[in-house]
């Protein structure tokens, strides 16, 4: 038996899988499931493996995912992320025939496509705006054409919502929606994720294009900007140092707000169960209760698959 106390008194429902947004890695090749030994519980997935992946999560519950790519090449201009049969292109088409009732969203960056690991194209030692965007939309509309629901992109570039928007609707896909990273703080919290990624900046870092922690104004204005633009759902990113953020925004808007767990935030929680500073479910049950007091409509996070399971043992 645990040595730590439970508590009984939700009054939110932490762990229901609704609102999860599941966060899945897909590479290239056949038949791989590579596990990130920093990061327990989270893999780098092949299309076959993503597709059996995403079949047992919609058993469990989990109804909306999250795709990133990792490619096998990189370049300057991104081409892995661009071409019309691209990685996850195909992964979408694949995962919205076995699973058409899944909700796709996609991760639109470049970030993991570029030698340079940043999230736009870099000319002459800086991004181009204009290339940036080019390539942003390009993206976007290949995921819509293999099927995405959602396109999310997280690049922080000025101007990415109206551009993908525009040219979603310029090629029909008019009910293809876009989920944005508006208020994206600079964050040591991303961590993780760039070793999971491999995504980290070669030169410099990003808080030319991404928020500084110390305001709280900017992320306002981001917010409202991607609203103007188009944006159907708004993203806080991270969650759990930034409850101040979320709940101002909540406060604001109509639109559903979804706040990313991100991987520093899972790795804090999983680290410090491993070393029994304590029991992993009261833990996620407290952080998770906070992010919904605090506004969440969705939780991006990569607890969505535990959680659900969770909720499924209790039932049974
Ligand atoms: C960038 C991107 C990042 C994350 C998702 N998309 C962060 C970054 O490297 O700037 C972080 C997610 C996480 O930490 O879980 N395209």
């Amino acid at each position: 038996m645990s040595k730590h106390k439970r508590i009984h008194d939700a009054r939110w429902e932490p762990f229901s899988p609704d609102g999860l947004i599941y966060p899945l890695f897909v590479c290239a090749g056949r038949n791989v499931r590579q596990d990130v030994p920093l990061l327990e519980g989270v893999s780098r997935l092949s299309e076959d493996n993503l597709v059996e992946e995403v079949k047992k999560i919609y058993l469990l519950g989990i109804s909306h995912i999250l795709l990133f790519g990792i490619p096998k090449g990189k370049d300057n201009s991104a081409r892995g992320a661009l071409s019309r049969d691209n990685l996850i292109a195909k992964a979408v088409k694949a995962v919205k025939q076995a699973v058409p009732q899944m909700v796709v969203m996609t991760d639109v960056c470049l970030c993991a496509y570029t030698r340079q690991g940043h999230c736009g194209i870099i000319k002459g030692g800086r991004i181009d705006h204009a290339a940036t965007l080019d390539a942003l939309a390009q993206m976007a509309l290949s995921h819509a054409q293999a099927g995405a629901d959602f396109v999310a992109p997280s690049a922080m570039t000025d101007g990415q919502v109206a551009r993908i928007r525009n040219t979603l609707d310029n090629y029909g896909y008019y009910d293809t929606r876009i989920m944005g990273y508006s208020a994206k703080f600079a964050s040591y919290f991303y961590g993780p994720f760039r070793y999971i990624a491999d995504s980290a900046p070669r030169f410099g870092d990003r808080r030319g294009y991404q928020l500084d922690y110390r305001q709280d104004r900017a992320a306002w204005d981001k917010v409202e900007q991607d609203i103007r633009e188009g944006a159907d759902i708004v993203m806080v990113k991270p969650a759990l140092a930034y409850l101040d953020i979320i709940a101002q925004v909540k406060r604001k808007i109509s639109h559903p707000l979804a706040v990313y767990n991100v991987s520093g935030e899972y790795a804090m929680v999983k680290q410090g169960a491993r070393g029994d500073l304590w029991q992993e479910k009261d833990m996620v049950h407290e952080i998770f209760s906070a992010y919904r007091r605090a506004g969440a409509d969705f939780i991006i996070t990569y607890y969505a698959k535990e959680i659900a399971q969770w909720r499924q043992d209790e039932k049974t």
